[in-house]
C-alpha cells in the first residue's frame, strides 16, 4: 500500500447510491481502522443537499443496520465535505483540483452517476488536470445495455484512462462467499482435484429475490432480468466456479482466466432458445405474507410490457474441463424467498454396493450460500446409526457456519472500496470480460426477439414459471429448493 494520502471524490455525492451504499461503506472502513490513508472525501453534486440532510440520512442508514459507532462518527464526518458543482465543467473540477495537491495525493473518483455523463466527466477531468497516473476511477452498472452501447461508453474512458486505472464494480464480487470461491477451490486439494466433468454432474446458480421492481421500474422495464442480473452477477459467479487454476493471485492472471470462461460459453442458437432459456414475469400473488401486485400493475403502463422479471438458462462451457456439464442459471424477482446459492452437484458413485437394499445413491453436493447468510455445506451419505435395515442417510456437513460476528461489519461495497484504495483490480471486471459477456447475452436477446419469446406468468411468492421446472426436468434433474 502506498504511503501517499488519498482523496476520494464522489461525483453524484448527494445521490441515492452515495447515501445508501458509499458513505456507509466508507464509514465501516473508518470504524475498522482501514481508512488511515484517506485524508478527505468530497461529495460533488450539481445541487448539493444540505450537509446535515446528507449526514442524517447516512446516520439513519448506519443506525438501522446496526453499524453506527459514535467513536468513529466525528472522525469520519470530519473528513467529509460537500461541494456544489458540475462535474462536466472543467472550471468546477479545476477549483476542486486546486484544493488538493495531486503530487502528494492519490485521487480516487467514484462515478455515482449515469453512464450518459461519463464522457463529459472524463473530458472535464482531463481538461482540469485531474488525470495523472495515480488517478483511479470507479464505475458500476449499468455499463451499457448491449455490447455496442458498452463499447460506446468504454471508448470515452479508454482514450483518457489506462485500463489499470478503471475499477468496474460488480457488487457480487464483494460478497464474502463469492470471494471465498477461489480459496475453497484452490486451497483445498479435495476440491481442486475433482473440480471437472469427470466428477461434477451439473452446477446451479440461483439468485432469488422477494422484492419486485418497485420504484426502479423505468430502468428495469428497459433491461429485464437477463441484462440486470445475468450479464453481470450470475456470469461473474459462473466464471469463479469455472475458471482454470490461475498461475497466481494477480489481478491480470485471474481476470484473463475468467475471460477465457466467458469466451468459452456456447452460444445459444435459435433452434435451442426455447429449450435452453425460459423467461417469466410475475403476476399478482403473495410475497412476504402480503398481497403483492403483478409486474404490469406495478409499473403502471397502459401498454403491456414483455420484460422478463425471471430468467432460467441452461448454459454450457465449451472447453476440456466442463464439456457435458450444464450450468443452470436462475434469477427472478418476487420469488418465494430471498436466497442466493451455488450448488455443485457431484456425480453418483459408479457402482453401488448397496443395490441389494434397493437404495438409489444420490451424488454428493456442495452448497455455497451467498445470502441471506453465507455458508458452505457438503451433503454426503452416512450410515444411519442403529440396527435399521436402510443403512444410509443424507447429512449436511457445515464447512463454514454462518457467523454473525464475522459477517456483520463489511458489506460488499466496503470490501470493494478497500480494494480500490489498495489499488488491487482482482475483484473488478475488465473491459474484455464485459465485452465478452455482452456478446453472449446479446445473442440470447436477438434469438428471443426472432422467436417472439414469451415471458410466462408466475404468481408472486412462488418459485417462478413452471416452464423453468420443465427446462431442467428435460435433463432428468431438478432445481435445488429455494432455502426458506
Ligand atoms: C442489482 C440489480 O445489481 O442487484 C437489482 O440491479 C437487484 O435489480 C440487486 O435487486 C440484487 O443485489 P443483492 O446484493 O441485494 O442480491
Amino acid at each position: 500500500m502506498s504511503a501517499a494520502k488519498t482523496h476520494i471524490l464522489i461525483i453524484g455525492g448527494d445521490g441515492d447510491l452515495a447515501i445508501r451504499k458509499l458513505y456507509p461503506a466508507l464509514f465501516s472502513l473508518e470504524t475498522a481502522g482501514e481508512f488511515g490513508q484517506v485524508e478527505r472525501i468530497t461529495g460533488l453534486s450539481r445541487s448539493a443537499k444540505d450537509r446535515d440532510v446528507i449526514l442524517n440520512a447516512v446516520n439513519t442508514r448506519l443506525t438501522d443496520s446496526g453499524q453506527f459507532n459514535a467513536d468513529s462518527w466525528d472522525t469520519f464526518t470530519g473528513k467529509l465535505n460537500f461541494l456544489t458543482g458540475d462535474a462536466t465543467d472543467p472550471d468546477d473540477l479545476r477549483a476542486f483540483g486546486d484544493s488538493i495537491n495531486l503530487e502528494n495525493t492519490e485521487l480516487v473518483v467514484y462515478f455515482a452517476i449515469p453512464p450518459k455523463v461519463f464522457e463529459g466527466v472524463c473530458l472535464a477531468m482531463q481538461a482540469a488536470g485531474l488525470v495523472v497516473p495515480t488517478t483511479r476511477v470507479v464505475v458500476e452498472k449499468p455499463l451499457g445495455t448491449s455490447c455496442n452501447s458498452f463499447e460506446e461508453i468504454h471508448k470515452h474512458m479508454d482514450g483518457i484512462f489506462d485500463e489499470s486505472q478503471v475499477y468496474r464494480i460488480d457488487h457480487y464480487l464483494g460478497k464474502e462467499s463469492v470471494q471465498n470461491l477461489l480459496t475453497l477451490r484452490f486451497a483445498n486439494v479435495i476440491f481442486s482435484s475433482i473440480w471437472n466433468s469427470d466428477h461434477i454432474d451439473s452446477v446451479q446458480i440461483t439468485v432469488a429475490e422477494t422484492v419486485g421492481v418497485e420504484d426502479r421500474h423505468e430502468f428495469y422495464d428497459e433491461v429485464g432480468a437477463l441484462r440486470d442480473m445475468v450479464q453481470n452477477h450470475l456470469l461473474q459467479i459462473l466464471c469463479l466456479i469455472a475458471l482454470d487454476p490461475p498461475a497466481n493471485k494477480n489481478a491480470d492472471t485471474i481476470r484473463s482466466e475468467k475471460l477465457k470462461v466467458i469466451q468459452s460459453l456456447k452460444p445459444i442458437t435459435l433452434d435451442e432458445i426455447n429449450a435452453k432459456t425460459v423467461r417469466g414475469q410475475y403476476a399478482s400473488g403473495t410475497a412476504d405474507g402480503e398481497l403483492a401486485p403483478g409486474y404490469q400493475d406495478e409499473i403502471g403502463r397502459e401498454k403491456e410490457s414483455r420484460t422478463e422479471t425471471f430468467v432460467a438458462i441452461k448454459a454450457e462451457i465449451d472447453n476440456w474441463r466442463w464439456a457435458g456439464v450444464p450450468f443452470y442459471l436462475r434469477t427472478g424477482k418476487r420469488l418465494s424467498s430471498r436466497c442466493a446459492e451455488i450448488v455443485i452437484q457431484f456425480k453418483k458413485p459408479k457402482h453401488s454396493i448397496f443395490a441389494e437394499q434397493s437404495v438409489t445413491l444420490p451424488g454428493n453436493s456442495l452448497h455455497i450460500r451467498l445470502q441471506p447468510d453465507d455458508g458452505v455445506q457438503l451433503r454426503f451419505l452416512n450410515k444411519q446409526p442403529g440396527l435399521g435395515e436402510l443403512p444410509l442417510e443424507e447429512l449436511d456437513l457445515n464447512l463454514q457456519e454462518p457467523d454473525a460476528n464475522r459477517k456483520h461489519s463489511f458489506d460488499a461495497y466496503a470490501r470493494l472500496l478497500l480494494e480500490v484504495l489498495r489499488g488491487d483490480q482482482t475483484l473488478f471486471v475488465s473491459s474484455d470480460e464485459v465485452v465478452a459477456s455482452w456478446k453472449w447475452i446479446d445473442q440470447i436477446r436477438a434469438n428471443w426477439e426472432i422467436a417472439s419469446s414469451k415471458a410466462h406468468p408466475y404468481s408472486a411468492g412462488t418459485d417462478g414459471p413452471s416452464q423453468a421446472v420443465v427446462l431442467i426436468a428435460r435433463d432428468n434433474r431438478e432445481w435445488s429448493e429455494l432455502s426458506r
